[in-house]
């Protein structure tokens, strides 16, 4: 089977998420979250007593020093960091607010980026979704798409997943984190959310999951043509 990778890179609340995988059940494909591991480093660091933001030194030995591993037969795929499973604190508020500086460091991007590079080796059918992988991670990738949306619509999404999950969310709270994070991701200077020329754009601030869906299921069949099987 020819390889075929698939990158879907956008901002926090763009929709991304919630396709990717989506579309990779759709495609026959695999699919691998990285926002996880930026989040699964923050994770390990908050639980061993390193302060993400006031001890950057320590939490690149952290990242340089784990080994962090997806359990490929799950779906979705949960994360192992030095066999604990980390997957139920990813969205936990102190991991939320504290991963963009983890994101920020060129020492944690590294090793990231050279692991998302051997996962796609050895997953070589794949959906994969972050901040960087058409620009940086996958730059030879097939299919790519840059997923948008206004920060309002983005915030408004957040609120309501959070409440489906059971938790508080105050919307104004979410909104002002939505565009600090979205400032930080945009400006460092490695691996900053851009958009990449050749990906397709799509702002979702008007469309329903289902309708970003099917347009991202077309355009990835037309472009993919007969790489893809189902
Ligand atoms: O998509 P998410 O909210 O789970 O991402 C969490 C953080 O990780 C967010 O601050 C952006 C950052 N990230 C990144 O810098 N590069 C990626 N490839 C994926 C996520």
């Amino acid at each position: 089977m020819s390889d075929l990778i698939i990158t879907l890179d956008g901002p926090a609340g763009s929709g991304k998420s919630s396709v990717a995988r989506k579309l990779a059940q759709r495609l026959g494909l695999e699919f691998l979250d990285t926002g996880a591991m930026y989040r699964g480093i923050t994770a390990q660091c908050l639980d061993h007593g390193v302060n993400p933001t006031q001890e950057p030194e320590r939490v690149i030995e952290v990242a340089r020093s784990v080994r962090m591993r997806f359990a490929w037969g799950d779906d979705p795929p949960r994360l192992i960091i030095d066999g604990r499973d980390v997957t139920h604190r990813l969205r936990d508020p102190d991991v939320t607010v504290s991963v963009s500086d983890v994101a920020m460091l060129a020492g944690v991007r590294e090793v990231m980026v050279r692991l998302q590079q051997r996962i796609g080796a050895e997953h070589s059918r794949l959906v994969t979704e972050g901040r960087d992988q058409g620009s940086v991670v996958f730059p030879d990738a097939r299919v790519k798409f840059y997923l948008d949306a206004s920060a309002k619509v983005r915030a408004g999404r957040r609120a309501r997943q959070l409440r489906e999950a059971g938790r508080e969310a105050d919307e104004a709270v979410i909104l002002a984190q939505i565009i600090q994070r979205d400032q930080k991701d945009s400006t460092r200077k490695d691996g900053p959310l851009i958009c990449p020329p050749d990906a397709v754009r799509i702002d979702t601030s008007e469309m329903t999951l289902e309708e970003v869906l099917n347009l991202l299921e077309a355009k990835s069949r037309e472009k993919a043509g007969r790489a893809i099987q189902v």
